[in-house]
């Protein structure tokens, strides 16, 4: 059954159409439970990222507090991934794969989560970091949790999808990094990767404009240096061409009548770090 409209949109650069669709209440409260859950997942990894875990001990966790918490998470045999998150450390822009890998003083590292709760997507990440962090560091996972931020702040019934985009390219290139073009956010909901597709760079005024009921995920990924990444043997992990750090925060979100509702908040502050708990 569908319960919801769409409308057709065209990329201006490929010519091909989309369709978007505008989601009701039964999609709002979908989205809700969904993300309430990406968010208890994230809050409560907090006190686990320290250095000496590995990253298959944190999707293991990742794994147990989905399923106790009445989800599946989408990763886990989607296209041949076998993980319930991913976990993209340092120069490791995203899709890393959780293994033996143990997490150190100093390392920055990502954790993407995307629980299925009653056939709804709630899609999140954000950035930990594990033990002390160089100010250099800090900097970047402060301006890409900004970035994020004011491209949520563009997010409103009129306005478009490039100036989300425009709105963090000024940001992060105001600062000197580098916004990846490779990867991108995307429609969201009973699908995982649906229509239309947010990229992180733009011009105000152009791409599809914001409605009522479409859902998707912004999900900005920041270099300190150059935008390029490369995806290694594993066939998913993405790196930066120049092995310069690389930080990302996700948020899925919801078109309102006055803005946007953030399905993915904290349910408890913990957003960005720091996380002192
Ligand atoms: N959660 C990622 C996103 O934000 C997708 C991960 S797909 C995986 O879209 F297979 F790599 F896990
Ligand atoms: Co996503
Ligand atoms: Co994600």
């Amino acid at each position: 059954m569908t319960d919801y409209q769409t409308v057709t949109s065209t990329d201006a650069t490929t010519g091909r159409t989309s369709s978007i669709k505008l989601h009701g209440p039964d999609g709002f409260a979908g989205m809700r439970a969904a993300g309430r859950l990406a968010a208890h997942i994230l809050d409560e990894l907090v006190p686990h990222v320290v250095p000496g875990v590995t990253t298959q001990e944190l999707d293991d966790i990742v794994y147990r507090m989905t399923i106790d918490g009445g989800g599946v998470p989408a990763t886990l045999g989607y296209r041949g991934y076998t993980k319930s998150c991913c976990t993209s450390i340092n120069h490791v822009v995203c899709h890393g794969i959780p293994g033996d890998r143990m997490l150190k003083d100093g390392d920055i590292v990502n954790i993407d989560v995307t629980p299925i709760v009653d056939g709804w997507h709630g899609d999140s990440s954000r950035m930990y970091l594990v033990g002390d962090v160089s100010v250099k560091a800090r900097r970047l996972v402060d301006v890409t949790y900004e970035a994020l931020m004011r491209g949520i702040a563009a997010a409103r019934p009129g306005n478009h999808l490039g100036d989300i985009s425009h709105a963090i390219q000024s940001l992060a290139e105001g600062h000197r990094y580098g916004v990846v073009r490779d990867f991108c956010g995307h429609g969201v909901g009973q699908t995982f990767h649906d229509a239309p597709e947010v990229v992180h760079v733009g011009r105000p005024g152009t791409g599809p404009e914001l409605r009522p009921g479409m859902f998707f995920t912004i999900e900005p990924m920041i270099n300190i240096g150059k935008p390029a990444v490369k995806v290694l043997e594993d066939g998913w992990t993405a790196v930066t061409r120049d092995r310069s750090l690389s930080a990302q925060f996700e948020h899925s979100i919801g078109i309102t009548e006055d803005g946007c509702e953030i399905f993915t908040k904290s349910l408890k502050g913990l957003d960005a770090p720091p996380y002192s708990l």
